[in-house]
């Protein structure tokens, strides 16, 4: 069995195997502009961030009923679970629903469907977090806040995702504001084709406690020392780095010297069907290429539950923490 582990990083769409894909398509009677899965996979040549995204809305034209949410959630569960993922702190991003007419409740209930069932099922505990699109407008994400409030019990945080560069996290400082005050907790995408300076941004303006990516805060010195005094969580994804083309190669990931800085840095999956692997494998990735040791593959898992939203319940954390320290890689 795998190392046990919280996955932080997961964007629930970007679980959509093409099969499910398939699956829903008919379904629900939609065409998909691919003949077959492997016409599917053959797609998943990125260049950049963009071109990932521009497949990635594109296939949700298949999720429409909350059987959808529920299914494609409770498929990503079974396989988390099986690479040693305890507890999942999963993204979704409404705006690219509701624009295509799918109600924010279909999405929600559809996927606490799932999620309510998934630590009897698979033994995963689950927290849910609301991200913004930062390519749409500010006033679009407060609208979306809004028609999230009936929902806010099953909501843990809200995150912000999608074309980084451009689109700086102060265009979002109302709605974290808001967002705050609702006692929602707060996480951001930054640093990941974007600079540094919108980690610091995202620190200072939005006030989140976990920056999702952060790679490009090793251009900043004194960003970096920050970071590690304050023990800000960074989200790091190793395989997205490498298919976005954020890196050449798994190798030349900073993880290492990431870790040597002291930075509380965990190790995510981010859009598993699209770039080559879940969690497991992301850490099985970085272990083979950056030869990791097995005290620090255990600080990683480590990190993953410390950096995780279990101040609502610490005796989970300990127990989860205590199958780290008792794990024997
Ligand atoms: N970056 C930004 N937005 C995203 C990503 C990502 O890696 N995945 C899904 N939306
Ligand atoms: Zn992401």
């Amino acid at each position: 069995m795998p190392v046990p582990k919280a996955e932080l990083h997961l964007h629930i769409e970007g679980t959509l195997e093409p099969e499910l894909a398939f699956a829903l398509a008919a379904r629900n009677g939609v065409t998909l502009p691919h003949a077959d899965t492997a016409a599917l996979r053959e797609a998943y040549r990125f260049s950049d961030l963009q071109s990932f995204l521009d497949l990635y809305y594109a296939l949700m034209a298949v999720l429409r009923t909350p059987r959808d949410f529920t299914d494609l959630a409770d498929a990503y569960l079974e396989r988390a679970a099986a690479q040693g993922v305890r507890h999942a702190e999963i993204f979704f991003d409404p705006q690219a629903h509701t624009a295509r007419g799918v109600p924010i409740g279909t999405v929600i209930e559809g996927l606490a469907a799932s999620l309510d069932r998934a630590e009897e099922r698979y033994g995963v505990s689950t927290r849910l977090i609301l991200c913004f699109l930062r390519d749409e407008s500010a006033e679009s994400a407060l609208a979306t806040l809004e028609e999230a409030k009936p929902y806010l019990d099953r909501i843990t945080g809200v995150g912000l995702d999608s074309a980084e560069i451009g689109h700086p996290p102060a265009k979002f400082a109302a709605v974290y504001e808001e967002a705050a005050r609702l006692g929602l907790r707060r996480v951001a995408h930054a640093g990941e084709e974007g600079p540094a300076a919108y980690v610091r941004e995202a620190l200072d303006v939005l006030g989140v406690e976990r920056i999702d990516h952060g790679l490009r805060c090793m251009e900043d010195p004194g960003l970096v020392e920050r970071l590690a005094r304050e023990r800000i969580p960074l989200t790091l994804c190793p395989l997205s780095n490498v298919r976005l083309r954020v890196i050449d190669t798994l190798a030349d990931h900073p993880l290492r010297q990431m870790l040597d800085a002291g930075l509380l840095v965990t190790v995510n999956s981010d859009d598993p069907a699209y770039f080559g692997g879940y969690a497991g494998d992301n850490y099985d990735g970085v272990r083979d290429a950056l030869g990791l040791t097995p005290d620090q593959l255990r600080t990683l898992a480590r990190h993953s539950f410390e950096a995780s939203f279990l101040e609502d319940d610490e005796p989970r954390r300990a127990r989860y923490l205590a199958e780290v320290e008792a794990y024997t890689f």
